[in-house]
């Protein structure tokens, strides 16, 4: 019975370890996107940042729960480490894979993925 107990313990630990990462993992992704993104998307992730007027094209608008639905992590993860004109956008949309490594930009995603008022976790694929 002890080493149930125990058991379960440890598995109410890792849960709650779990979580506690998952919301660091935004809270950091917020800190970058705040630093090198919300010139240009806005610091609410509107896409009304304060460089968004003397661009030719709108930053994306990371809010709008029903097209962030249709973009996968991995195509968001290709968008910011090597920008928009990798993935056939605008590449007024800057490459950051050379100043922030993979880990930072998941965090980000984990971020952009807490945008939008009903918050999804993507297309699959
Ligand atoms: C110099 C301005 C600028 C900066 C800085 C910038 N972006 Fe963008 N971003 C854009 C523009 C413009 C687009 C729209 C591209 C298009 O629609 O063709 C875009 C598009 C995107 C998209 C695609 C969304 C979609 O609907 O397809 C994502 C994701 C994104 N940006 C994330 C980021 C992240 C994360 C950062 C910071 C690491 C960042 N951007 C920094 C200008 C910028």
């Amino acid at each position: 019975m002890r080493i149930r107990w125990a058991g379960l313990a440890g598995l109410a630990l890792i849960l709650v370890l779990a979580r506690t990462s998952e919301a660091q993992d935004k809270a950091e992704g917020r800190k970058y996107y705040v630093t090198y993104c919300s010139g240009c998307h806005g610091e609410s992730g509107k896409g009304d940042g304060p460089a968004a007027e003397s661009l030719p094209m709108k930053p994306a608008n990371h809010t709008d729960g029903a097209a962030m639905k249709q973009l996968s992590d991995k195509f968001l993860l290709d968008i910011i480490s090597k920008g928009g004109g990798a993935v056939g956008k605008s590449p007024f949309m800057p490459a950051w894979g050379n100043q922030l490594r993979e880990k930072q930009i998941r965090d980000i995603i984990a971020h952009l993925r807490s945008l939008p008022a009903s918050p999804s976790t993507g297309k699959a694929k």
